[in-house]
């Protein structure tokens, strides 16, 4: 199989205009970055670029906006943080991208950064459409693609612009993360514990079909396990809870006993009649009406921590509650600690994935420890599924 071209330091990129994919998609409040790794982990590269007198036309998208503006999605704030943080000239561009697009760009001088506007205001984006994909290309001589995060989405500036550009590469960034989860993928050892949080598990079913193989343990938690509750007959209030999810839970389980492999839900609960509440614990079998589960409760975590503990390796994607009001962050940080406490004393090897998962681990102060943060979600996922990855697969 073909090996993925990786940019070499000794690439000679003075004067050579870079298009550099990269995954801005951050948390947002009020026009607020509330997590800001997913961008500081690019500066590096960003400064190496700079010094190296290339000029960087920046794509990433923001959010799920399918073509239309929005100015909830606008990269502005992203703009304003890199603008503080980069020692150069770094502009924002909001127009249109077109045949005539270049040109505009005339005014950007060697180690000079422009950032696009969120590339998912354009239709031609989600559809990976070629002509669009053409003119992205046109806006300069190099295609790089650091964002690991958004490689498994065939769209236009991860996937068919390498296409019409002559030289494309995948980013120092990209080339962690692939060895990070690699040398785990090689190197695991059971028993393998599998934590799965989010919402939809309909986005995830392929996913977990496939582990259901691979490992000995999934735990749902976050939203997903609402339709665990609700398929077992329990009641789950106002909770968040995914259309025709039945069929979906009947193959899971179905696969997990054909494969041996434990599917653990939670027992109880943190619950809320509102996000901003404070939280009360009840088991699963008796949430009310007016009430959403926010967070699992403590016999699970405690649950939790003891598979975590019989674990040799253990892999982490999605939160287990609302981790945005600190009352029902409480699971999603136990989970972290021990999991933290067994990489560093205990030989666990343990890999996190997922913006939502990294933002709820920085909300806490504590230094965890753990063998790979890897900052996708659904990317890492798919490739520790052992699946191609459109975005990959365009840089061999
Ligand atoms: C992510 O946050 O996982 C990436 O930015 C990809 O975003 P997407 O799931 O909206 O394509």
């Amino acid at each position: 199989m073909s090996e993925i071209k990786y940019f070499s330091e000794n690439l000679d990129v003075q004067n050579k205009t870079i298009i550099l994919r990269l995954d801005f998609n951050v948390p947002l409040n009020e026009k607020k970055i509330q997590d800001k790794s997913r961008i500081i982990l690019n500066l590096p590269f960003l400064e190496d670029l700079i010094k190296k007198k290339a000029k960087i036309v920046i794509i990433s998208h923001l959010g799920r906006p399918k073509g239309i503006k929005n100015n909830e999605l606008s990269l502005t704030p992203i703009y304003k943080f890199l603008k503080e943080q980069l020692k150069t000239n770094v502009f924002f561009f909001m127009g249109d991208i077109n045949e005539e697009t270049k040109g505009k760009f005339a005014y950007l001088k060697e180690g000079e950064v422009i950032l696009l506007e969120n590339i998912r205001f354009f239709e031609g984006e989600n559809k990976n459409d070629d002509s669009f994909a053409k003119k992205l290309a046109s806006l300069g001589d190099i295609y790089i693609n650091d964002a690991f995060s958004c490689s498994h989405r065939k769209q236009a500036s991860i996937h068919k612009i390498t296409k019409y550009i002559k030289e494309s590469y995948a980013g120092p960034l990209l080339k962690k993360e692939v060895a990070a989860i690699n040398a785990i993928i090689q190197n695991k050892k059971e028993p393998i514990s599998c934590i799965i949080g989010g919402s939809k598990v309909s986005t995830k079913i392929n996913v977990i079909t496939n582990l259901i193989k691979n490992v000995n343990n999934i735990i749902i938690v976050g939203a997903m396990a609402n339709n665990f509750f609700s398929f077992k007959g329990f009641k789950v209030g106002k909770s968040l809870l995914e259309k025709d999810s039945n069929k979906i839970i009947a193959k899971i389980y179905n696969d997990a006993k054909k494969h041996n492999c434990n599917i653990i839900i939670p027992t109880d609960c943190n619950v809320s009649t509102y996000f901003e509440g404070s939280g009360k614990t009840k088991n699963q079998d008796s949430i009310e009406e007016n009430e959403m589960i926010l967070d699992i409760g403590p016999k699970t975590i405690i649950k939790i921590e003891s598979i975590i503990d019989q674990s040799n390796t253990v892999l982490w994607n999605g939160p287990a509650g609302y981790f945005e009001n600190n009352n029902f962050s409480i699971g999603t940080l136990a989970i972290a600690k021990k999991i933290s406490e067994n990489t560093e004393k205990k030989s666990l090897i343990s890999i996190l994935g997922g913006g939502d998962t990294i933002a709820a681990i920085n909300k806490n102060n504590d230094k965890f420890c753990f063998t790979h943060l890897s900052t996708a979600g659904g990317a890492f996922l798919e490739f520790l599924e052992g699946k191609d990855l459109p975005g990959l697969n365009v840089l061999k």
